[in-house]
């Protein structure tokens, strides 16, 4: 085969595709997404300063799905499966004593042990067993939609609603009760340490690096303190949630250790948050923005699983995960030699007019819409029946108490590279 030349993004792209300030404007980041995907879909992406590790950004999403896919040729580890800068890294290497990835837990890691851990929740999360959990997320629904309509005809619908929702399902989910939600959030925020000021309160902003190594060491094993002493708990009395099924299961024989049980009890408590959070507050945005959806909705709730699935694609909550290759490969034409690091950029996937036409508009009719936002293969989203479910009761309860609705102001987006979306959707509304 001919050699040609390695496409090298401009310096320019190079830095808005990692800033987490671009993905807070979303047009002109659809806009740099298209281009980029049109001129060279498979890019290599460089820090003139050395900030980080060069990686390959992926933009099509075909080449997305392959590679999702394909979990023997792209793994998770050993590099961090979210993109880190080299002192992230450093600083992740030193807090685990050698890991990349802050936390040890199921999206970090490979086949065999990857499908051993899954396998134990699983079931746990299929629907025939959510269906069980059903009537609880209902009632969390209902008191959501209370505190919203009580403080209307405005309000702020990320502050009252999207956010604090998801956060109370999955915190019953995992057994956290609801006056140790502030301490899970806290822990949850000093170990990521957000990267938007409004979102991130942990106030670390400022500190020296090595005080921010303290705090997070400290968030770990609080972290592990307390999930190890609720696994005890639910050793005795177990109940129907994930909590006792992780308390209660056993790999080769084996209890799960400390570290894996709070390693599994984080992802399920990061990755179901903020992500259906974000969805959340698109639904919501695009039934504001759209009077006429919104009545046709109200009237016809079968059209309630498309709204939700399309919203899912629209918002694309969790914006790229990274793989590193075992083998050399060739994706759109371009060599990528064994071991380096790629990133899956998801929202450019979802918006790829190749397989979606029109992709900005919301259109919760789309044929056949196979987003990725969920991503696939051996990872896909564990929770995405759940995420499915959760949003689905949440309009239910939404639309039988609102009326009308529309925005009563400029919506803001989250500046984060990883998982983003909507920080403020100001709306208005007519309670029944
Ligand atoms: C709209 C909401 C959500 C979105 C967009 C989302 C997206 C994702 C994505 C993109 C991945 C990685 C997939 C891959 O690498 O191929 C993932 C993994 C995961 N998600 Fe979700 N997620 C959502 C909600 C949830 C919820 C509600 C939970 C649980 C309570 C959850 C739990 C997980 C877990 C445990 C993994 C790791 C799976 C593995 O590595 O085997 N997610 N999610």
């Amino acid at each position: 085969m001919a050699t040609t030349a390695v496409p090298v993004a401009s310096p320019e792209d190079a830095i808005a595709v990692i800033d987490p300030r671009s993905y807070a404007e979303w047009g002109p980041l659809l806009d740099r997404f298209d281009r980029i995907r049109a001129e060279t879909p498979v890019v290599r992406i460089e820090s003139a300063e050395g900030f980080h590790e060069p990686f390959w950004l992926l933009t099509r999403h075909e080449d997305v799905m392959r590679v999702s896919k394909d979990n023997q040729t792209f793994l998770n580890a050993p590099r961090p499966t979210v993109f880190t800068g080299k002192d992230g890294e450093a600083f992740a290497r030193a807090v685990t004593g050698g890991s990349p990835n802050l936390v040890n837990s199921l999206v970090s890691i490979d086949a065999p042990s990857h499908p051993k851990l899954r396998r134990l929740t699983q079931e746990w999360f299929m629907p025939k067993n959510l269906r069980k959990i059903e009537e609880d997320i209902r009632k969390l629904a209902a008191h959501t939609v209370d505190r919203l309509i009580a403080a209307g005809p405005e309000a702020d619908f990320c502050t009252l609603v999207s956010a604090p929702y998801p956060l109370h399902v999955v915190m019953q989910i995992l057994g956290v009760p609801e006056e140790d939600e502030p301490r899970m959030l806290f822990l949850t925020q000093q170990m990521f340490g957000g990267q938007d000021e409004d979102l991130n309160k942990s106030g670390m902003a400022d500190l020296a690096p090595e005080q921010v190594l303290q705090i997070v060491m400290g968030a770990v094993s609080d972290f592990e303190a307390y999930f190890f002493a609720l696994a005890e708990e639910r050793r005795k009395n177990p109940t129907n949630d994930v909590a006792s099924v992780l308390a209660n299961a056993n790999i080769d024989g084996q209890p799960l250790s400390a570290r894996d049980l709070a390693g599994y009890y984080i992802i399920v408590a990061a990755a179901g948050h903020d992500t259906t959070s974000a969805s959340t507050a698109g639904a919501m945005l695009a039934l504001a923005q759209d009077p006429d959806q919104f009545a046709r909705v109200k009237a016809d709730r079968s059209l309630l699983p498309g709204v939700v699935e399309e919203a899912i694609r629209w918002t694309t909550p969790v914006q790229h995960f990274m793989r590193t290759n075992t083998t050399d490969v060739e994706i759109g034409g371009v060599q990528i030699p064994a071991g380096d690091w790629l990133m899956l950029n998801y929202v450019a996937a979802n918006h790829d007019p190749a397989q979606f036409d029109n992709p900005r508009k919301f259109d919760a009719a789309r044929d056949g819409n196979r987003h990725i936002a969920f991503g696939a293969g051996a990872h896909q989203c564990l929770g995405l029946h759940l995420a499915r479910l959760e949003m689905r009761i949440l309009f239910e309860a939404l639309l039988d108490r609102i009326d009308s609705l529309e925005l009563a102001g400029e919506p803001k987006r989250a500046k984060s590279t990883f998982v983003g979306g909507l920080k403020t959707l100001p709306i208005r509304f007519k309670a029944s």
